[in-house]
């Protein structure tokens, strides 16, 4: 498990985290959400050892980081933002490398095993230089898992790599919290909805929020919104009908279609549909507008909240 208290880190004069406390209990998969700069990086440097806090502890598995760092150390894995890795070796081989470094009894079972659990096992022989982005992330999870670590620290494991292995990532990193303790990062709002079974949202280096994905979604959102486009009415005629319809906050329009929130808690999909047919127009596009943890501040802070 994980346990971070009031924990603190100054570069220089700035303040990167101030005071963040949270825990991760065995087998649960936490999400450490929050847009660039927020601290993510920093705080995961710290509980695996790379950097000490300023002030403040922080446990892996009841050992402290600073105090008892090769302990520490040992019952971690650690996906950092940018895995280097060795393009002229076979994935096999590379793993197997790493588990020699974290010192594994048998590196080569060790190896097999970690590369099954990220899927990889069938391209072991394989140069690392013919890998997808996407296999070269999963071959860097795979190294953060040789020693088969009690507690996993993912950095965005999923940034930069296309939408099909996104989800084979995200796939493997919830698999993960079958038998690891996961505490991953991410920017992505519906990511650590789909992953997590707890969320800690920081920014500017506070816990801004903590809770289940459900919860927060409840707490955050103030109405989903969605992208309405619209034949057969004219521009205004579509915007009058659509901020009339049931359970609409507020419709604008935007490109060549319209944004509609919904009040909280309504799915305004229905009644849109109904809306614009009832007044001689066609809806052909009706997109749920994922919104960006960055949208969700921009939100809360910019209008006040509504
Ligand atoms: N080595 C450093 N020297 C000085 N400032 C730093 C250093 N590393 C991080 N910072 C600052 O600390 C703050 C937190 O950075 P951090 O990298 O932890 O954020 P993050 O949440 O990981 O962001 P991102 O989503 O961009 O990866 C930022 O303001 C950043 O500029
Ligand atoms: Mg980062």
């Amino acid at each position: 498990m994980i346990e971070v208290e009031n924990l603190c880190r100054r570069y220089g004069s700035a303040t990167a985290l101030d005071g963040v406390s949270f825990a991760a209990q065995s087998g649960e998969v936490v999400g450490l959400l929050g847009p660039n700069g927020a601290g993510k990086t920093t705080t995961m440097r710290i509980l695996t050892g790379f950097m000490p806090p300023t002030s403040g502890r922080a446990r892996i598995d009841g050992h402290d980081v600073v105090e008892d760092s090769l302990a520490a150390r040992a019952k971690v894995g650690y996906l950092p933002e940018r895995t280097p890795l060795y393009p002229d070796m076979t994935v096999e081989g590379c793993v197997t490398f790493w588990a020699e470094l974290r010192g594994v009894k048998k590196p080569r079972p060790a190896a097999h095993e970690a590369l099954r659990k990220v899927d990889l096992f069938g391209r072991r022989q394989s140069l690392v230089r013919s890998l997808s982005k996407g296999m070269r992330q999963r071959l860097g999870l795979a190294q953060a898992l040789v020693h088969n670590p009690p507690v996993v620290i993912l950095d965005e494991p999923t940034i930069g790599i296309d939408p099909a292995q996104v989800i084979e990532v995200r796939q493997t990193v919830k698999a993960l919290g079958k038998e690891h303790t996961v505490l991953f990062s991410t920017h992505i709002l519906t990511e650590a909805e789909q992953v997590c079974d707890r969320v800690v949202i920081l920014n500017l280096g506070r816990v801004a929020a903590e809770g289940t994905p459900d919860s927060l979604r409840k707490t955050l959102f103030s109405g989903d919104r969605v992208a309405v486009q619209v034949q057969g009415l004219s521009p205004e005629a579509a915007l009058k009908a659509l901020r009339a319809a049931t359970g609409v906050a507020q419709a604008e329009p935007d490109g060549v279609g319209f944004v509609v929130r919904g009040k909280t808690g309504v799915d305004v999909r229905p009644h849109v549909a109904g809306a614009v047919q009832r007044a001689g127009g066609l809806v052909i596009e009706l997109r749920p507008i994922e919104l960006t943890l960055e949208d969700i501040f921009l939100n809360l802070v910019g209008k006040g909240g509504n």
